[in-house]
């Protein structure tokens, strides 16, 4: 299957299959109560969302998270976040820009600013083991420069591609590559799972790098080893994926691990993140350590 042909795929199974693990439990988030305060003393009015992120003032923390590009109907879909992110006052992040490598002609299906000039915050998007397979620092530079986003994720997704068919498993020595290309990218870069989560041992390699923070991507959402099982033709490979669709970091205790690990560093919450208590009790995971 080409790589195309597997970006469509891949948005068709999230949208009709079951994907996604129950969040209330798998992110660990359900166990977690907020203490009830009758008398809260502010007024309503006076509560604020407005953050600054990576320089950026977003009207509430929150980034769309990283998806697609490079058909047609991944463009349609990049367009219409990046604006709805646009009127929003938040931020977009691409999906892997891995297509426009091998075919520059895609661009159009990443370049969201074109569509929302206003947008606030635009992250570019590669897998990091695409640096074991020939990218380097020029290949990069023509991601970020060709769909002019203030931001970079390398995405970290080494369960995904061990399940999926033609996936890329040479995962070796990524950690020098990475501390050589990062500085020569021009855009602060962060370093994001898919849904098995950071662990502390992750973040404490992470934090020798000179990123300026990372997405958890936790499990408790979208679980990439059930997406690729679907995919699988090979009955093992199926029950394969089964068997780790739970696999990694529920995403409350990432966000504790990363935090612990990378002082103030960015760290952005994500995996089953489903609705605004969620959101603020990972915005609470973090608050002590702010
Ligand atoms: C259809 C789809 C495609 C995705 N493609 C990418 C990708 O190309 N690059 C990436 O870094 N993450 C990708 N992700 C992962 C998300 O950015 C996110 O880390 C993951 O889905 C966990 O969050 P969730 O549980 O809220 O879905 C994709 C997610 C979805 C649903």
């Amino acid at each position: 299957m080409s790589i195309a042909e597997r970006k469509d795929s891949h948005l068709t199974l999230c949208l009709t299959e079951a994907v996604e693990l129950p969040s209330h439990d798998a992110t660990g988030f359900a166990a977690l109560r907020f203490e009830h305060d009758a008398l809260p003393e502010v007024d309503l009015a006076e509560v604020r969302t407005e953050v600054e992120l990576l320089g950026k003032r977003l009207a509430a923390p929150i980034v769309i998270g990283a998806m697609t590009g490079g058909t047609p109907r991944a463009g349609e879909m990049n367009r219409r976040l990046a604006v709805a992110a646009a009127r929003c006052r938040v931020g977009f992040a691409l999906g892997s820009q891995r297509r426009m490598l091998q075919d520059p002609t895609v661009r159009d299906t990443y370049a969201v600013r074109e569509a929302a000039p206003d947008l606030p915050l635009l992250f570019g998007n590669l897998g990091a083991v695409q640096l074991n397979y020939g990218v380097g620092t020029p290949e990069l530079r023509r991601l970020v420069e060709g769909v002019g986003c203030d931001a970079f994720n390398f995405h970290l997704n080494a369960l995904q591609e061990a399940i999926q068919p033609e996936g890329d498993t040479r995962f070796a020595a990524l950690l020098p590559k990475l501390r050589a290309v990062i500085p020569e990218m021009g855009v602060p870069v962060l370093l994001k799972e898919v849904g098995s989560g950071l662990s502390r041992r992750t973040a404490e390699k992470i934090r020798e790098l000179p990123v300026a923070g990372v997405e958890t991507g936790g499990v408790g959402g979208t679980s990439w080893s059930k997406v690729e099982s679907l995919r699988a033709a090979d009955p093992a490979r199926r029950s394969l994926g089964e068997l780790f669709a739970r696999w990694g970091i529920p995403t409350s205790e990432s966000i504790v691990a990363c935090r612990g690990a990378l002082g103030d560093r960015v760290v952005i919450a994500s995996g089953g993140i489903r609705n605004e208590i969620e959101i603020a009790k990972a915005l609470e995971l973090d608050a002590p350590y702010r």
